[in-house]
């Protein structure tokens, strides 16, 4: 059990690591993906406050050198032990943002949860417009921006791990495509 105590002080945490992150993984991202991760917990059997802990921190070391869930998941067990989070407990969600950038099938459900928590945001119109696309912008410029973000959201809709994840996402496969085809012909008439 985490008590409010340690609760605040891992939100204190998360928001001072991703102070200097790219808007697109500040503090709406780990409370977006926390929310979807609690949520998906539920249907999954996985445990509500591993994923929670792990979505909140998964991301701090976005945008610093290195790989970004290796290295954060080292930090994040650190801290979880310094606040007196159990080894247990913290060795699970270190091995869930740890995955969280990576390939794997199967493994603990919590780290499938933490993934499909990540992505499944960017599976709908508006996390698409308000993430993907500025993002991958942002990165490429306007033509390649475009194209990767298509890309992303196809590489990522064929990967997710729980049965939950899988049916939300295909659920806006219609108006996604409807989209992609208004993004394509933008880009091809340049
Ligand atoms: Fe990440
Ligand atoms: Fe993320």
């Amino acid at each position: 059990m985490i008590s409010d105590a340690q609760k605040d002080k891992i939100i204190q945490f998360a928001k001072k690591h991703v102070a200097e992150n790219d808007p697109y993984h500040g503090m709406e991202h780990l409370e977006e993906t926390a929310r979807l991760a609690v949520e998906l917990s539920k249907s999954e059997g996985a445990d509500a406050e591993i994923c929670w802990v792990a979505a909140m921190l998964h991301d701090i070391r976005k945008g610093k050198s290195g790989d970004h869930g290796t290295e954060g998941a080292i930090e994040a067990k650190k801290f979880l032990l310094e606040i007196d989070m159990d080894e247990g407990f913290a060795e699970k969600v270190k091995d869930a943002i740890h995955f969280h950038n990576k390939g794997f099938n199967g493994g603990p459900v919590e780290r499938q949860v933490l993934w499909d928590a990540d992505k499944l945001q960017l599976m709908n119109l508006e996390g698409f417009k308000k993430r993907m696309i500025p993002y991958w912008i942002h990165k490429l410029g306007e033509t390649e921006g475009i194209r990767k973000s298509i890309y992303e959201y196809y590489f990522y809709k064929e990967r997710f791990h729980t049965e939950t994840a899988k049916r939300e996402a295909e659920k806006n496969t219609e108006e996604m495509e409807e989209y992609f085809r208004v993004l394509r012909e933008r880009i091809n008439e340049r």
